[in-house]
């Protein structure tokens, strides 16, 4: 087996005021509740069971980010492969019952990350009213690790990610998995924490919808709309009710020569050489896109 995960499965959210965030999520964002219960509230974009999943708490963490295995075997493999590359693990189910199976572990950095087979999906069932904008599915998350060629290594040997692009200083880097896209993974170097979890747009207009609902909330994006040259995917940033960035992005590059393709390395790190690798358009990072991080919760022991 070479890929063992394909894609992003969920993000999974410890938050304080749970209301406010499913109230933006949806009326904002456009996605849908698909069950609710006191403590926990699942929403998707789509016809699947959940893609975000909210869990009422006294903080606002990541509890977990979940990874779509290939197949039922390659959770077992995945897991076998936990404790090579220091990782512990947590549990050998599924955290959510829509999964025939899962597994869990923690990083020795500290994040907590799920593999478990496909989400239970509608296929048919894919769009739902809703005043939001309506993105089409989760398509990556960038999470900060102050080790990231440790936690490169653990996606590379537990997962089987491969490494797309990075710069020099692996300050930043790209994995992609078994759907080709170029990345549904992003590792920034910096403290434990999620950088942003992604929702891909189906049209560029759709920039301009989400634009105008956060101003109707007297909220604003933090960068954007561009367009990335990692990925080549377009982009812009907000941060949610509960101070998780939340990116949508739209046709990100696939990569589709798999055996032949050589990652690519980026040398321009300082500006103004760097900009244009950031915003192929040329509008900067502001300094708190650069900054942003959202905690992770203390791993299960
Ligand atoms: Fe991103």
């Amino acid at each position: 087996m070479s890929y063992l995960v394909n894609a992003i499965g969920h993000v999974q959210l410890n938050v304080v005021n749970v209301e406010q965030l499913v109230t933006e999520s949806t009326g904002i964002l456009g996605l849908h509740v698909t069950r609710q219960s006191d403590d926990t509230v699942w929403l998707s974009s789509n016809g699947r069971q959940a893609e975000l999943v909210l869990h009422r708490a006294d903080e606002n963490s990541v509890r977990s980010i979940g990874f779509e295995s290939v197949s039922t075997e390659a959770v077992a493999e995945a897991a076998s492969r936990v404790e090579e590359v220091g990782c512990r693990l947590i549990s050998q189910k599924p955290t959510l019952d829509c999964c025939a199976a899962g597994m869990v572990f923690a990083t020795p950095q500290g994040h907590t990350f799920e593999i478990h087979t496909p989400i239970a999906d509608e296929t048919y069932g894919r769009r739902h009213a809703s005043t939001g904008v309506g993105p089409l599915h989760l398509d990556h998350v960038n999470i900060l690790s102050p080790e990231p060629t440790e936690t490169r290594a653990q996606f590379e040997r537990i997962m089987g990610l491969k490494l797309s692009e990075r710069m020099v200083d692996d300050g930043l880097s790209w994995m992609r998995g078994a759907n080709r896209l170029h990345h549904l993974l992003g590792i920034v170097r910096g403290g434990t924490g999620l950088h942003h979890y992604s929702f891909e747009l189906g049209e560029f207009a759709d920039y301009c919808s989400l634009g105008d609902r956060l101003d109707t909330i007297d909220k604003q994006y933090v960068w954007g709309p561009g367009r990335h040259r990692p990925g080549d995917n377009t982009y812009a940033y907000y941060i949610d009710a509960c101070g998780a960035m939340v990116e949508c992005s739209g046709g990100m590059a696939m990569i589709h020569d798999d055996d032949r393709y050589e990652p690519n390395v980026i040398t321009a790190l300082t500006r103004p050489e760097n900009v244009r690798v950031m915003n192929v358009w040329g509008t900067p990072a502001p300094a708190d896109w650069l900054a942003h991080t959202f905690p992770w919760a203390k791993p299960a022991a």
